[in-house]
């Protein structure tokens, strides 16, 4: 077997690259290289990051069945995990950085800052996700349970996106483009969930 269809070596490839972010974040940090605002650096490139991430996750079954490259599959969870890893990272530097770690305003400026509750939300629904990724959840849940579970994806996507509308004041390019990205994939599991009931 060559490296290019060895199932490892695409989780290792996939391992490091995702990590890449974080440790040019962590390092550029180190060099005091994160610019004037290091907080809103890191909030803002963690938040892409989830969003990237979640994106990918989506990308996997449309890439299987247009182009056969069912090799994908394998690597969804650890795409998903990543998605999950830079949510956490997120939160936290809000918790560090906007709120100074006092868990107890979360709650209030939850209620006072819409775009701060429906990234909430979407972080949220993002837990029971990575709760049931491991193999052994999938066994005791069974195949429909866990795939209906992990359409929650979708709603995370279409929260994340709206998050991101919500933050940007004026220029509203980044979020369309991620909007057009998550439109077309759902728009593609609808139409062959159409095909299937025709
Ligand atoms: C855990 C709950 C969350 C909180 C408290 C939160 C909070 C924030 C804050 C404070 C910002 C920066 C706003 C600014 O600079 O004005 C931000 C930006 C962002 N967040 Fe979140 N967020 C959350 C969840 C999420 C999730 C789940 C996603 C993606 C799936 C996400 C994606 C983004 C994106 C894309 C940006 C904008 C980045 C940019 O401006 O370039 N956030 N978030």
């Amino acid at each position: 077997m060559t490296f290019i269809s060895d199932s490892r070596f695409h989780r290792q490839l996939l391992l490091v690259n995702g990590l890449l972010p974080a440790v040019f974040i962590v390092f550029d940090h180190w060099r005091g290289e994160l610019g004037a605002n290091p907080v809103e650096f890191v909030t803002r490139a963690t938040g892409v990051l989830a969003l990237i991430f979640m994106v990918l996750t989506l990308l996997v079954t449309p890439l299987r069945k247009l182009f056969g490259w069912n090799w994908l599959l394998k690597q969804r969870r650890l795409i998903g995990l990543y998605a999950f890893f830079y949510g956490v990272a997120h939160l936290l530097t809000y918790i560090a950085g906007d709120r100074d770690w006092q868990l107890l305003s979360v709650p209030d400026d939850v209620l006072k800052r819409p775009f701060i509750a429906v990234g909430m939300i979407s972080f949220l629904l993002m837990v029971p996700l990575a709760a049931t990724s491991t193999n052994a959840m999938i066994k005791k849940m069974g195949g429909k349970r866990w795939n209906q579970l992990h359409r929650l994806t979708y709603l995370i996507a279409i929260g994340g996106v709206v998050h991101y509308y919500m933050i940007v004041k004026s220029d509203i390019t980044y979020p369309l483009a991620f909007a057009i990205a998550v439109g077309l994939l759902l728009a593609y599991r609808l139409a062959v969930q159409i095909r299937k009931v025709a």
